[in-house]
């Protein structure tokens, strides 16, 4: 298993190129199965997430090229309306799968999701959707079988929170339902806003998409199209949080500044000169020890659960004491106890908010990652620690940064990946 070693200490200084959204590729290429024509997918993060989506599509009957870059996707025909738990399991977003086979074939059998490490995650709200498109539902040997013999007919229906995977999971079934459908309570995430800009490309009629009302038009059918995935603004937001951990000064080229406006305007807070321009953003230090910013996560446009972890991780070496609370995921704190590994100064209050006492400096250590954005949560805290910090499990960071290593060294950090071939740094 291969682990990362970062000696930290040094602040990150330089440019970096963000790359495509991992969280508006998983459900884009999901949607490739409700066109009869071939979708050409550009800007895809080479990713694990990525390949095994690419592998369920296979699995499905779909025709692929490519797992990075440019993807394309030809759902002419479909052998299997099974998504099976052996690839659910190791990614949540799967579950999208659910909405595109529905409204084209009328029927789906997908793996439940199971929990993660994050928390329950269940799907209640997705199937609530479903079954107001009129879809018949019923749970059987950890799978969720979905019919719509006569198709899906369009509805109301009101999400009880704002789902990001709920929403686009309704949303590509309404495209192919016969008649309206509107969705209430809809999350108002940019990765929404461009799947359906991808759906309109192939024909579909949505207006709202990015606010929480959300109006679909249903039409018999869907051709291919050619659709480029936005920038990452979670890779964005996470590069420029490590900047400022490490006193740098960096700046993201390809970005979409207007995704991030919550996460800037803490950085601010924290001290951090910002600069922005049509694609690109700049973050500089000017050498200056961050100081800690409070913040509570909240769907978009709210501050991000996807940058929780790296913001506490800047938040531990920050002047000052923060309260970082979590709303959206209920066991979102596993980086806290790796982080005390480092030297951090935090306690938890239930399983909600942290209470962050920052400390002038961490220590390298052995460490472990949990989930994906944790153990990018591990990597800030490395980077603002003195010495070596070995990561241990980063197949969570692999699911969803890509060429971290590189993208890092780039900015001056001393990383390198430990493989069973090469298990520790040769001796200095
Ligand atoms: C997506 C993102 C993930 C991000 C999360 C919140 C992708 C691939 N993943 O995950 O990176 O952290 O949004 O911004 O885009 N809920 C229910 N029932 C449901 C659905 C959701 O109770 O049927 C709850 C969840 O447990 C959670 C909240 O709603 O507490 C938000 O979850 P949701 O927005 O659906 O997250 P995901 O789409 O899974």
């Amino acid at each position: 298993m291969d682990k990362l070693s970062i000696i930290g200490g040094a602040p990150l200084s330089g440019e970096l190129t963000v790359s495509g959204a991992k969280n508006s590729a998983l459900p884009i290429l999901a949607s490739a199965l409700l066109a009869a024509q071939p979708v050409r997918i550009r800007n895809v993060p080479r990713l694990k997430d990525v390949a095994t989506m690419v592998r369920l599509l296979r699995t499905l009957g779909a025709e692929t090229q490519g797992e990075g870059g440019v993807v394309q996707v030809s759902c002419a025909d479909m052998r299997r309306f099974r998504a099976p738990y052996e690839l659910v399991k190791t990614m949540r977003a799967s579950f999208l799968l659910m909405g595109p086979l529905l409204a084209r074939w009328g029927r789906a059998e997908v793996s439940l999701p199971g929990g993660c490490a994050i928390g329950s995650r269940p799907v209640d709200q997705h199937l609530k959707g479903f079954a107001a498109l009129g879809a018949e539902i019923a749970i059987d040997g950890g799978y969720v079988k979905a019919r719509a013999p006569n198709g899906l007919v369009g509805g109301r229906v009101t999400f009880d929170m704002a789902t990001v995977g709920g929403t686009e999971n309704l949303l590509m079934a309404a495209v192919l339902a016969k008649g309206r459908t509107v969705i209430e309570n809809a999350a108002r995430e940019p990765e929404i806003a461009d799947l359906a800009q991808c759906l309109i490309a192939m024909g579909a009629r949505i207006a709202g998409h990015g606010t929480s009302i959300i109006e679909v038009e249903g039409v018999p059918a869907l051709d291919g199209c050619d659709h480029r995935i936005m920038a990452d603004r979670v890779e964005t937001g996470t590069y420029l949080i490590a900047a400022a951990a490490s006193r740098g000064d960096v700046r993201v080229r390809g970005a979409q500044p207007s995704t991030l406006e919550a996460v800037l305007q803490s950085l601010v807070t924290a001290g951090a000169d910002v600069e922005t321009g049509a694609d690109w953003i700049a973050l500089d230090m000017r050498g200056r020890r961050p100081l800690a910013v409070d913040l509570e996560t909240a769907p978009y446009p709210g501050f991000p659960t996807d940058m929780q972890a790296q913001f506490l991780a800047m938040n531990a070496v920050a002047e000052g004491e923060s309260r970082v609370t979590e709303t959206i995921f209920e066991s979102r704190f596993m980086h806290v106890n790796e982080l005390a590994r480092l030297g951090a100064q935090i306690a938890l209050e239930g399983n909600r908010t942290a209470v962050v006492r920052g400390v002038a400096a961490l220590r390298g250590a052995p460490v472990m990652a949990t989930d994906l954005r944790a153990s990018f949560g591990l990597v800030v805290g490395a980077l603002a620690a003195r010495g070596e910090t070995v990561i241990d499990r980063i197949y969570h960071m692999d699911r969803g940064y890509e060429r971290i290593e590189e993208k890092l060294g780039a900015l001056g950090a001393d990383v390198m990946r430990l493989t069973a071939a090469r298990p520790a740094r040769p001796p200095a």
